[in-house]
């Protein structure tokens, strides 16, 4: 029998990628939603659904992973993908902007997950991959928002990786470097302050140039594939971004600072 994942964010992007390649490999797919006229391009594949799932509304996670059970009777792997990034000096960001950054990329994650573990409970087996950030174990200016949330899901991930292994779930982090898609566009939020105006200037700048050098999506979806079906027991994948990692790693912490302030900020610090 084919197996079942459900993938949140599946509009586009990683996650639309994820979906597509999955159904490749010949498995059930719930590419969730929160936009569903987003669907239109897929209809024809056999083996999908569409369930409306927006982050924000506790409800339609419920519904989604309902409807995936009643479809497919299953599901395997949980892929924790929807996010976006709220950029921007902190002193301008809203309280309603923080919560709606918490509410997408984090509160809304540990409600899928909730719904999900008494199902891969019930079944003795599955695995839960959430799509973190290299952002979300090393941190870059004026993203301190977005940042905040994807440590908290980097933390809690590792935590849960041993409560859960005694059931038979895996959990997973994917920790993706720069990847073409629309985050940096259309998936970007940025509160505003007039006194930052230059730092934020040159942080789009520099934003704007990287975009047509960063990988394609379809690496990190055959991540996501690894990362599901490897059964080795490894937590994290860094799917483009090792190297960050590496140069955090033998860095001098002034020289790392100083380097990404100039690249990213045209400041040394
Ligand atoms: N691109 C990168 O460089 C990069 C690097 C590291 C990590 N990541 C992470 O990768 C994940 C996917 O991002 P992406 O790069 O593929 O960007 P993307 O193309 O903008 O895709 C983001 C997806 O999340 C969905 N989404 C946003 N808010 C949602 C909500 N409230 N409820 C349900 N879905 C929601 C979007 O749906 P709509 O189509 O309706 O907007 C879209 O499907 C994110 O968690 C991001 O933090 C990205």
């Amino acid at each position: 029998m084919s197996k079942t994942v459900l993938i949140t964010g599946a509009s586009s992007g990683i996650g639309e990628a994820t979906a597509k390649y999955f159904l490749q490999k010949g498995w059930n797919v719930s590419a969730t939603m929160r936009s569903l006229n987003k669907a239109d391009n897929w209809a024809e594949e056999k083996n999908v659904i569409y369930p409306h799932l927006d982050l924000t509304k506790p409800e339609t996670i419920a519904s989604a992973t309902r409807e995936t059970l009643e479809h497919f009777g299953q599901i395997d792997v949980l892929v924790n993908n929807a996010g976006y990034a709220l950029m921007g000096p902190l002193e301008g960001v809203t309280p309603e902007q923080l919560e709606h950054q918490f509410q997408t990329n984090f509160f809304g994650l540990v409600s899928t997950i909730q719904n999900v573990i008494p199902v891969l409970r019930r079944q003795g087996k599955g695995t839960i991959i959430n799509v973190s950030s290299i952002g979300g174990r090393l941190a870059f200016p004026l993203t301190s928002s977005y940042h905040a949330t994807k440590w908290a899901v980097d933390g809690l991930s590792e935590s849960l990786s041993y409560e859960l292994r005694p059931f038979g779930i895996q959990v997973k982090i994917i920790e993706p470097g720069g990847i073409k898609t629309n985050f940096f566009n259309r998936g970007t939020t940025w509160a505003t302050h007039p006194d930052y105006a230059q730092m934020v200037n040159h942080l789009q700048q520099f934003t704007k140039k990287i975009n047509d050098y960063l990988a394609e999506p379809e690496g990190v979806a055959k991540t996501i594939y690894r990362a599901a079906t490897d059964q080795s027991g490894r937590l994290r994948y860094s799917p483009y971004g090792e190297a960050y990692f590496f140069l955090h790693a033998i860095l001098p912490d002034k020289l790392w600072r100083s380097l990404v302030g100039k690249i990213m900020l045209g400041k040394s610090y």
